[in-house]
């Protein structure tokens, strides 16, 4: 179980009616169910008849201790008349999979079985994870369905192209479990506290190019900018990550990711991004300085010793910001220090006219998986935080930038 305190999930506490069809690919759906549990999730599950003798029941009981259920009609001490129950507790309707048939019911208004009567009964967003053989897929009754049902406004994760259950390859498997649980807790935050703004943020670190193999780079992993890319998009936010060369995964449900790899690249991205948007994140580590001259070729040892390295300023992104920024843009800060944090960070804060700035002390939290980081907006509140995940420290410094003044 993971320790919800420490690395709150966006499915904490949310209630999800799982509906599952009878496709081989039933048993996506117990992955599903597992993490939605471990991440504090109460979950409802119905199997059609065709699922249950796919996928047994008892596999989902085992791990959920929210109702499963096939039958229509049998007596439910939990939920009295389960259609209506279950549809009025959830907080969206997931159906992975759903086949070619039980979309083509929904989209009708047919409610012959447990899981189509709670679909029509239930006013929660739904998102569909469809699976079935290509030739289902692309038939022109089930594109009708999925048109219908998209107009109505059900949201649709895959199918996938590749291997399907009867040996072919083509479009219709479904999609990964992260994938789904990815489209899920967008979904979930799609009304949430930051619905409706448009954020960017800056990760990673920058590279500077001596010659063309090598470079002078610095140790940021790009994790603080990613959870905090994430939590935004968890919250309802249109997000712009501008990264440095990283190797982390790419947020759930991220659209617009611009990758980059000098000061130059994220300063022209970071101006280009921030027209009309309502905050900047700048956790990105830039380069201060790039080699005068970036040698064409490789530069080669016989060519003596390498004595000095000629270095010129790069530009403060946050310099540019301030002179071009439109009013409205909240902009806060980094400040990775050695020493002297506060009053180090409360400098950079006026210079660079922040309006929030998170001090981080250097090396003591470079590239972990936690951080632990004083903040200090302008108006001279310091708030030091404990030690806690990256996610955590993300979802707190979100919380302070939706106090800040517009
Ligand atoms: N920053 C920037 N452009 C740069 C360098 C830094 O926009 N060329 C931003 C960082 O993304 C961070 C903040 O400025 O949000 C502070 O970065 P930091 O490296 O701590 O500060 P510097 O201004 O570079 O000061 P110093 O290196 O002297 O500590």
């Amino acid at each position: 179980m993971i320790d919800q305190a420490a690395h709150p999930s966006p499915f904490q506490d949310r209630r999800v009616l799982l509906g599952v069809a009878g496709s081989i690919a039933a048993f996506k759906a117990v992955s599903i169910l597992s993490v939605l549990v471990q991440e504090g999730a109460g979950v409802d599950v119905i199997l059609t008849e065709a699922a249950a003798k796919l996928v047994t029941p008892l596999t989902f009981q085992a791990i959920t201790a929210g109702s499963v259920l096939t039958d229509m009609f049998a007596p439910q001490p939990d939920a009295h008349i389960p259609h209506v129950t279950l549809a009025e507790r959830a907080d969206v309707l997931l159906i992975a999979p759903a086949t070619a048939h039980t979309m083509a019911k929904l989209s009708l208004g047919l409610a012959d079985n447990l899981l189509s009567a709670t679909a029509l009964s239930t006013s929660a967003p739904l998102l569909l994870a469809p699976a079935m053989e290509s030739g289902m897929w692309l038939h022109p009754a089930t594109q009708e369905h999925v048109a219908r049902l998209r107009e109505r406004g059900a949201t649709f994760v895959g199918p996938e192209s590749g291997h399907l259950a009867s040996g072919a390859s083509g479009v219709g498997r479904m999609a990964e479990p992260d994938v789904v649980l990815g489209a899920l807790r967008l979904l979930l935050g799609r009304n949430g506290p930051l619905a409706g703004k448009r954020i960017v943020v800056t990760a990673g670190g920058t590279r500077e190019p001596l010659d063309p193999v090598r470079f002078l780079g610095n140790h940021s992993s790009g994790r603080m900018g990613f959870a905090l890319a994430q939590a935004a998009l968890d919250q309802g936010a249109a997000v712009t990550l501008i990264a440095g060369p990283v190797s982390l995964p790419r947020p759930y449900g991220l659209r617009d990711y611009v990758s980059v790899t000098t000061a130059a690249q994220m300063a022209e991205a970071t101006l280009a991004a921030i027209a009309g948007a309502d905050a900047l994140l700048m956790a990105a580590a830039v380069a201060d300085f790039r080699p005068a001259n970036t040698a064409e070729q490789k530069i080669k040892k016989e060519k003596g010793a390498f004595t000095s390295l000629p270095l010129e300023r790069t530009s403060d992104i946050l310099a540019l910001v301030a002179r071009e920024k439109s009013p409205g843009l909240k902009v806060i800060g980094f400040a990775a220090e050695t020493s002297d944090l506060v009053a180090n960070a409360q400098d950079k804060l006026r210079r660079k006219a922040l309006d929030l700035i998170v001090a981080n002390p250097v090396p003591a939290t470079f590239g972990a998986g936690e951080s632990e980081v004083t903040l200090v907006d302008r108006a001279g509140k310091v708030t030091p935080l404990p030690r806690q995940s990256k996610r955590a420290v993300a979802l707190r410094i979100l919380e302070e930038v939706r106090r800040l003044e517009p």
